[in-house]
């Protein structure tokens, strides 16, 4: 389904060349300020950056309704965008020979001719346009409870990189360069290892690593709307998403429980742990701790390099190199993606524990 959500929900509507994207945010409370200067810096974020993304390029500013004199009404805010700078014959000819890696072969399976493929339907990185924009707005809303959310990218291709950060110098820091890595040399080493995979017409992966700070301890509902796991479904919705982990995540399996428990102390009278391996979260509510958790973004599966494939009309293999406008990189777009979705679940998980009124 098209929706997210329970005392918070998104609807998210159009695909990638349709005249217009855009979602409907339901239950925010009336009365709430919304900031248009932090959606466009966000949706900044988003945009390709020069020379190592796609050459598609939006203007994007958004249409919002439901918001009067700067506030919400009460009633659902709807926030659409225009698609105007569109190709759509680039893509004709994957409907009978799809791409590998791409949604193209079980969207056909699924929808048949009625499937959209132009520029991928719905299944394009496109769609997270408006995704971007809901976090964005809702970002003052779990900022009134006391919580933040930033991200940066840890790892692209080859390139890792294996510093400690102070989350809050992630909240700031990691938005001043293009590809959300947290010093110029790491940036300019991932970029060099984007432009290399592009110039033999292939891609590279990446992961970025998202903190949320200020959870109030027992945010999450269990058993199975867990605060893991609501992160999770919501994350997981992004196109090119293979996997998550919070604090050591697939790590904590080698380790021992007195290496991997997170040990108690007061701090005057809050209780803080010494260390964070459970990222934040144990029992599927917030521990009280920051919550910090890594996604791993695939590589572009549109690459101009040839690949195998199959006609689906003359049923026989073929080879193909796909055309049109791709990015090489996915991930260090996808990191704002990533903190939107986060954004969108702590505003929810927050209304319906009762930790915003
Ligand atoms: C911001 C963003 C941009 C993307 N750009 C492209 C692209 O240019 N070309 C492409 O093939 N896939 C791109 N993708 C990924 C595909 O949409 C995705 O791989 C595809 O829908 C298949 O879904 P899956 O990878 O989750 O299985 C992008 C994803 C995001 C989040």
């Amino acid at each position: 389904m098209n929706r997210i959500g329970e005392a918070l929900t998104l609807t998210l509507f159009g695909a990638s060349h349709d005249s217009r994207i855009g979602c409907i945010i339901d239950g925010i409370p009336p009365g709430f300020p919304v900031n248009e200067d932090l959606i466009t810096a966000d949706l900044a974020l988003r945009k390709p950056s020069e020379g190592i993304g796609t050459q598609r390029v939006e203007t994007d500013i958004p249409e919002i309704s439901g918001v009067v004199n700067g506030t919400t009404t009460g009633s659902p805010v709807v926030i659409t965008f225009s698609n105007s700078n569109t190709r759509s014959s680039d893509y004709e000819q994957l409907r009978r020979v799809p791409r590998p890696g791409h949604a193209d072969y079980p969207a056909v399976c699924k929808y048949g001719s009625a499937h959209d493929i132009r520029g991928g339907g719905m299944f394009s990185g496109r769609m997270t346009t408006p995704l971007v924009a809901a976090g964005a707005l809702l970002r003052d809303l779990i900022g009134s409870a006391g919580i933040s959310v930033g991200s940066y990218v840890t790892r692209i291709g080859s390139v890792i990189d294996t510093n400690t950060y102070d989350p809050a110098d992630v909240l700031t820091r990691s938005r001043i360069n293009p590809l959300r890595a947290m010093s110029s040399d790491i940036e300019s080493r991932m970029r060099t290892e984007i432009l290399t995979a592009k110039s033999e017409g292939d891609s590279v992966g990446g992961i970025v690593r998202c903190f949320a700070a200020g959870l109030p301890a027992g945010l999450g509902e269990p058993f199975f709307d867990t605060l893991d796991g609501e992160i999770s479904k919501a994350v997981f919705a992004i196109p090119g998403v293979k996997a998550i982990g919070f604090g050591e995540g697939f790590a904590a399996a080698g380790l021992r429980g007195s290496g991997n428990n997170d040990a108690y102390r007061f701090q005057g009278d809050s209780v803080v742990t010494l260390t964070n391996h459970a990222g934040g979260v144990l029992g599927g509510m917030a521990s009280g701790g920051v919550l910090d958790f890594s996604v791993a973004f695939k590589p572009t599966p549109s690459i101009a390099k040839q690949q195998m494939s199959v006609d689906l009309v003359i049923r026989e293999n073929v080879d193909l190199s796909v055309k049109g406008r791709h990015d090489p990189c996915i991930a260090n777009r996808g990191a704002i993606v990533v903190e939107a979705m986060t954004v969108f679940t702590l505003a929810d998980l927050a209304l319906r524990g009762g930790f915003l009124v």
